[in-house]
């Protein structure tokens, strides 16, 4: 292990990245060991050019120009399960007997950092307090588990809906030991693939790679739209051919609200003869955090919520409603062979968004710097870049009272995307479905509570009523357990009956 010796040193100064070696002397042979492995495994001369590509991309009056270039979504390419009400129960026929021949599976993208959340574990490990405690994680599972059963019922062949979960090296340890310690909440061990995506490392505006310490370069994984390469990589391509799967629902991990697998966007886009698709909700609030599925040079794209300008995001149409409204859910839809043509042609021609950041780096005298404001960046790729390779592209949009509650933020009073709002949003869906299902629900003094609760005390607190999934996926089911009942909340119903439960933790 020399440096010199192994051309390491040479190709270091090639690229103009000598300084990583700054304090070589300086180091134990076993971080330099480590040190020499790390830089040992980076293409330099390509991190160069990824940096050099996305600043000249990034820069503002480009941005200002994007906007000029951006048209809404067309009508024609759209689904809507408001308008469309005629063809839903057709879409969901169809997108379950996809499922019932194991031609679906999920893909959850489950990198990252989570860093708003200040949680230090993945996000889907979170609890957000329901009366269950159950994480994210346990609620997806159990509603791929639902929906193999309604698929099965379906037909009475047994069928699979395979898991595949993209971590990254920071979640990639925690996530595993999660699912092994829950049983894998009850599905396949051998249904449930992991796998990994890249890191790249954290570059001053300069271009020159930040040392973390100094023996150590800072590196973050390389965003969403890292899945691509590492579908390719780790042989995940190669294991969706295997298992015969044709359709891929590709999600985020933050929302509790999510249809993993939705039989009904599935049967949509697989009628339209999509090869790629995005769920959408209604964007109202042109600040509100979400990208924007729209046109670009007539290519589909999804516009970031960091990448509008407010003038755009604004801009109303006729009918008063956001020009730029279809808001991006992170739900999209891909049929396998475009996945394998983004993977094995276009992966490369997609560029890397810039985020500015406070990266934590060593001066010249080794001394560890907390900047206050930004000094470099991280590059990321995003997993809807590839929407403008489609041949055939379609926009579903759902309602987002049923669909979208992201988690991404830590409570605070009146906070937006938190704990408490996706429980809330969870426990007033399904106390929606037991209204929907002829149940009623009382108060302590034995009244019916209105469907739409009161503001009581100044707050808006939901019903606490919550489903298992195992019980229900979306609502169906019901009747035969709550029709002309009362309840007291708390009302819980899973796969072991309907209890009321008499302390209100929630
Ligand atoms: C994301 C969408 C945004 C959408 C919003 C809805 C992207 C790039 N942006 O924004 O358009 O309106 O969700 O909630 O998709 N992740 C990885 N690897 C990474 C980074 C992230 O797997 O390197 C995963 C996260 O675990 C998460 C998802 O990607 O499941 C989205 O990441 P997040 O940073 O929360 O995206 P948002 O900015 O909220």
């Amino acid at each position: 292990m020399d440096p010199n010796t192994s051309g390491l040193v040479q190709k270091l100064a090639e690229a103009g990245q000598s300084h990583l070696f700054q304090f070589w002397k300086e180091l134990s042979p076993k971080d330099q060991q480590e040190l020499f492995q790390d830089l040992q495994g980076i293409d330099f001369l390509e991190i160069n050019g990824f940096f050099k590509r996305a600043m000249e991309t990034s820069s503002s009056t480009k941005h200002e120009k994007m906007d000029e270039r951006m048209e809404p979504v067309p009508r024609e390419v759209l689904g809507s399960v408001t308008r469309d009400r005629e063809s839903l129960k057709d879409w969901e026929a169809k997108g379950l007997d996809c499922i019932a021949q194991s031609k679906v599976a999920v893909l959850l993208l489950a990198g990252g950092q989570g860093t708003r959340l200040g949680f230090s574990y993945p996000k889907g490990m979170y609890d957000v307090g329901l009366p269950s405690h159950k994480t994210l994680f346990q609620i997806q599972a159990e509603r791929i588990l639902k929906l193999q059963q309604l698929a099965e019922q379906k037909t009475t062949v047994k069928c699979c809906v395979p898991w595949y979960i993209m971590t990254s090296g920071r979640t990639m340890e925690s996530t595993k030991d999660f699912f092994s310690k829950h049983k894998y909440f009850g599905l396949d061990k051998d249904n449930v693939i992991f796998f990994q995506q890249g890191m790249l490392p954290a570059m001053d505006y300069n271009g020159k790679i930040i040392l973390e310490s100094k023996g150590k370069l800072s590196m973050a994984p390389d965003g969403n739209g890292g899945l691509y390469r590492a579908l390719g990589n780790q042989g995940i391509l190669d294991d969706m051919q295997r298992r015969g799967v044709e359709f891929i629902h590709v999600y985020c991990v933050d929302n509790i609200l999510v249809k993993v697998a939705d039989p009904t966007f599935i049967g949509f886009c697989v009628q339209k003869g999509a090869d790629c698709g995005a769920k959408v909700v209604e964007k109202t609030n042109p600040t509100e955090a979400v990208g924007v599925v729209c046109k670009v040079d007539g290519r589909y794209q999804v516009v970031e919520y960091s990448e509008i300008t407010l003038a755009t995001a604004e801009k109303r149409s006729s009918d008063g409603r956001l020009m730029f409204n279809a808001g991006n859910v992170a739900n999209h839809f891909f049929s396998f062979s475009f996945l394998r043509d983004v993977v094995q042609k276009y992966e490369p021609q997609l560029q890397h968004h810039v985020a500015q950041k406070k990266i934590p780096f060593v001066d010249v005298h080794g001394q560890l710097i907390k900047p206050e404001k930004p000094n470099g960046i991280k590059m990321e790729k995003f997993v809807f870049d590839i929407f403008q390779f489609a041949k055939t592209f379609v926009v579903y949009e759902v309602l987002r009272e049923d669909e979208f509650s992201p988690l991404k933020n830590a409570d605070t009073q009146d906070g937006k995307d938190t704990p408490t709002t996706a429980r809330h949003a969870l426990m007033s869906l399904h106390h929606r479905w037991v209204l929907n299902a002829g149940g009623h629900f009382i108060d302590e003094n034995g009244r019916r509570v209105p469907a739409i609760p009161s503001l009581k005390d100044g707050t808006d607190l939901p019903i606490k009523c919550e489903i298992s999934p195992l019980v229900s996926y979306a609502g169906e089911g019901l009747e035969k357990l709550v029709k002309g009942q009362e309840f007291q909340a708390t009302l819980m119903i899973d796969e072991r009956g309907v209890h009321e439960l008499v302390k209100n933790g929630v």
